[in-house]
């Protein structure tokens, strides 16, 4: 009897504590809101069937077929065939039970509950949008293993955290194309973001067709914009995966090239061209003549139409006022009407604005420098500068949205990103009435340095973890389970067609101007981008639209795996707590890092888009040697002489800074072994 009772109470903690270790080992991205195991699996073979019942539609048959289309992918098994099914005998049967609007609104019903057993598979939700999410929940549960491909039992009753989850890609200073983009919103749909943020024009471009003011963009394009019917197209193929489509025009400021073809619009006397570089710049809407309403008014009509979501985005960020300043008529008028700084004209600006969106029948929504108590509460604030403009304006009644710490251009590691919750800082001190008025958040994509060839690099996986800090439970912040999902779930995104692996060996070997890139690689793996605005801080030369994006700056990836992995050796072996193998890793990698360079040194003669990786690899040779040295001492178990120490540790903060606007990773943990190998108490490292 007392046995029993013990293994009861074993069991249940035995349960209780798997359940989030359960989560991780399914490896599913955003961890759902409530899972239990089952025990045993469902086969997925060639009789595999589904079956619809309840409602359907055809987005919600699009949306099966798609996700069959994704499991023939993934298990390369062709003869799937829902039509064959009927409800009785399906795989897995779908209940949906209401199709939800045509084009996805805010805070629409996206809950879904999955129930899979040994011999078939329910997943029920509310509205199609639940049933898409149940879709990709499902795929990510597929797994091969001796008996064949399968999905465990269990049972997922999941939904989301925020209704608003976002990434917004900015279009104009790199044009990214709609093949491109479509790719991109077939990742969201992966990882459950549901909103794409156009940002569709800027100082460096203005990339829709307007037909009311073609000059828009016929001169302000350089030709790269998309029709009319593209962004139908684009909103149809956002919409059939629950992925709202949100235009940003960028207004009074980041709005040059709007001039070329509209200069009466602007605040200086120009001549205006398109902007080549990056940065703020004084050209700005003027905000004091009627004409400019009346031009903006036709144009948030026409792209109100076009556009069906209910929300606009008429950006608002980073005016310098440098052109209303100099402008006399401009002086002015805000004396006549008792505005005493730029901020106030921006502010009389955004109410003639959000009267015109709103007369379009939309809601307005701009960056966080749009706050003002002049604006109506239906404004949506964007918040990237810091999350304290979101608290305020949660305080003042407003809805908003972070992006402050979701910038993926900042090329902040994944965990970085992860830590950022838009209920943390100014927010967590909020009332619960103050709080729902937090809608969610955005990862942002500005593309000063992306191309359609790196952008997937510069999202993937990295936005994934800022989408499951939008839809899974706060208290999901395991940063080893997230990096073990985020590997999971970046080679399941290479099925969909997302480039942000296969573009890395391509650009490599084209850096390299060779088919062996061994070597290369053995360096680009451990290098990343320099971080935040450093890459401008650090240009040999003015940055622009025209300069090319090949070099392994722009191939090298965000955040370098080997580095990670080779923290983690260091930092339990120099711990005294690292596996008996974990010794022998450490110098295997340090070997190979010394001994790169001979290998390189071939490659770095024969292409000039190699000469700023010379140092580089210089570089890191040295720090495998000095990691060998600091093993040695270690292994001796004799402390490494003063002399030394300080002598290695001066070089490798040399080796820590940029070079060729590159970092290279692995030179902390060198540090830390040359550190653990000169302390007089040694750890006792396993021999
Ligand atoms: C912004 O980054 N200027 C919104």
């Amino acid at each position: 009897m007392r046995i029993w009772l013990l293994v009861l109470a074993f069991g249940l903690i035995f349960v209780r504590s798997a359940i989030p270790q359960t989560q991780s080992a399914l490896a599913l991205m955003p961890v759902p809101a409530s899972v239990q195991m089952g025990s045993g699996q469902l086969l997925v073979d060639p009789s595999f069937s589904v079956a619809i019942t309840g409602h359907t539609d055809v987005r919600l048959q699009r949306a099966v077929d798609r996700f069959l289309v994704n499991l023939r992918r993934q298990t390369g098994m062709l003869p799937l065939d829902m039509k064959a099914a009927d409800s009785a005998n399906a795989t897995l049967v779908i209940r949906s039970g209401s199709g939800g609007k045509d084009i996805p609104e805010l805070g629409e019903d996206e809950s879904y509950k999955l129930d899979i057993s040994n011999s078939g598979a329910k997943l029920s939700a509310p509205t199609t949008l639940g049933v898409m999410h149940g879709l990709e929940t499902f795929l990510q549960l597929v797994e091969i293993n001796a008996e064949g491909f399968s999905v465990p039992a269990v049972v997922i009753e999941d939904k989301p955290r925020f209704p608003w989850r976002g990434l917004m890609i900015d279009v104009s200073r790199h044009f990214i194309p709609i093949d491109v983009l479509k790719r991109n919103l077939d990742g969201m749909a992966t990882v459950k973001l549901n909103v794409f943020h156009w940002h569709l024009s800027d100082n460096q471009g203005f990339r829709v067709e307007s037909k009311k003011s073609p000059k828009l963009h016929e001169l302000g394009s350089d030709g790269q914009y998309y029709t009319q019917d593209e962004i139908r197209d684009l909103i149809g193929y956002a919409g059939d995966r629950g992925i709202r489509v949100v235009p940003e025009f960028d207004m009074p400021g980041h709005t040059t090239a709007w001039f070329p073809g509209y200069p009466e619009l602007a605040s200086g006397p120009g001549p205006y061209s398109i902007e080549r570089q990056w940065g703020i710049f004084d050209p700005a809407i003027d905000p004091t003549q009627e004409r400019t309403y009346k031009f903006l008014d036709d144009l948030i009509g026409e792209m109100a139409r076009l556009f069906p979501d209910q929300f606009f985005h008429i950006g608002g960020d980073e005016v310098n006022g440098k052109q209303w300043d100099a402008n006399p008529k401009i002086q002015t008028f805000m004396r006549a009407h008792d505005l005493k700084n730029n901020q106030d004209l921006q502010a009389e600006f955004n109410k003639r604005v959000q009267q015109i969106v709103s007369k379009h029948g939309k809601t307005t929504i701009g960056w966080d420098e749009v706050l003002h108590p002049d604006l109506p509460k239906s404004v949506v604030i964007q918040s990237w500068r810091g999350q304290d403009s979101l608290a305020a304006a949660a305080k003042q009644g407003y809805r908003g949205l972070l992006s402050y710490g979701y910038y993926l251009d900042l090329i902040w590691p994944a965990a970085r990103h992860y830590a950022v919750d838009p209920m943390s800082g100014g927010a967590a001190n909020l009332t619960p009435e103050e709080s729902a008025r937090i809608l969610g958040g955005e990862a942002c994509m500005w593309s000063e340095y992306v191309s359609p060839e790196n952008i997937d690099s510069r999202i993937w996986p990295r936005a994934a973890p800022i989408a499951e800090r939008l839809w899974s439970p706060q208290s999901i912040t395991d940063v080893n389970s997230l990096y073990q999902r985020l590997d999971e779930l970046s080679r399941r995104l290479d099925w969909l067609g997302l480039t942000h692996n296969s573009s890395y060996p391509l650009m490599l070997r084209r850096i390299a101007g060779t088919e062996d890139i061994s070597s290369l690689r053995v360096l680009a793996d451990v290098v990343e981008p320099v971080k935040d605005y450093t890459r401008e801080e650090t240009a040999m030369a003015v940055p622009t639209s025209a300069t090319p994006l090949n070099r392994l700056v722009d191939a090298s990836r965000p955040e370098s795996a080997t580095a990670r992995h080779f923290a983690d050796l260091v930092d339990a072996f120099v711990a005294g707590k690292a596996a008996p193998e974990a010794k022998a890793e450490i110098s295997v990698l340090l070997r190979q890092w010394r001994d790169n360079q001979a290998k390189l040194q071939p490659l770095l003669d024969k292409s000039f888009l190699l000469k700023e990786v010379a140092p580089l690899s210089r570089d890191l040779s040295a720090l495998g040697a000095t990691g060998l040295n600091a093993l040695d001492y270690l292994d001796r178990g004799e402390p490494a002489p003063d002399a030394w120490k300080v002598e290695q540790l001066a070089f490798i903060e040399q080796a820590k800074t940029q070079k060729g606007q590159l970092i290279i990773m692995v030179a902390p943990s060198v540090q830390k072994l040359v550190e653990a190998s000169a302390r007089l108490a040694a750890p006792s490292p396993s021999k």
